[in-house]
């Protein structure tokens, strides 16, 4: 695995609990362009998919969270869901240095693959996951996935799929 990037010492990284989901919603909320789920989802998400999940504080407030699985037919495929990183955080490395703690856990040792969905207006995202590949010195192709037709009413864009990898240990 490659190393973590270079980052500001004062963020903490940890796996989340249901304690964490409110925030988490609120932090989704605040994106201001990712889909926001019921705080259901959230407090769920924290509480059972811990073990792929990521959340960072900063000074007590949460700043980053990442939801990411196995993927349940490709075990050896770490499916990322959503990455959020506060407005005030981004653009520091905040979202690579996550995805790289979410790939350096036990539980993702048989990780070969790093799969995500990116809407083609996402440059930030699609920078974050190309960014992440070059990091890795693999590969990140790009192919149709869920199409906006697909989605009920309307405005919702293409998703894309992002798959990153084969990732060296
Ligand atoms: C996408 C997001 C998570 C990236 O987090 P981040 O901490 O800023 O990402 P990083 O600092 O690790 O940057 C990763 C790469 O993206 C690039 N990048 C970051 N912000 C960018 C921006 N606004 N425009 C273009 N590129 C950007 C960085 O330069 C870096 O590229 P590099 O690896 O070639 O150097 C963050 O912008 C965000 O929360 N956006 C709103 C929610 C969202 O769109 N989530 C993703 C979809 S699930």
């Amino acid at each position: 695995m490659a190393s973590d990037t270079a980052i500001k010492s004062d963020f903490h990284f940890r796996k989340p609990s249901k304690d964490d989901g409110a925030a988490v919603w609120a932090l989704i909320e605040q994106t201001g362009v990712l889909d926001l789920n019921s705080s259901y989802s959230y407090l769920m998400w924290c509480e059972i998919f811990s073990e792929t999940s990521i959340v960072t504080e900063r000074d007590g407030e949460t700043v980053g969270f990442i939801s990411g699985f196995i993927h349940p037919d490709k075990p050896n495929t770490l499916f990322i869901w959503q990455v959020a990183v506060n407005e005030s955080e981004r653009g520091n490395g905040l979202g690579t240095k996550m995805l790289f703690q979410l790939l350096n856990r036990d539980r993702c040792e048989a990780i070969e693959y790093v799969e995500a969905t990116v809407s083609p207006s996402n440059k930030p995202s699609q920078n974050l996951f190309q960014g992440l590949a070059k990091k890795l010195d693999t590969d990140c192709d790009v192919g149709d996935y869920f199409s906006s037709d697909e989605f009920p009413g309307e405005g919702h864009e293409d998703e894309l799929l992002f798959k990153i990898g084969p990732v060296q240990d």
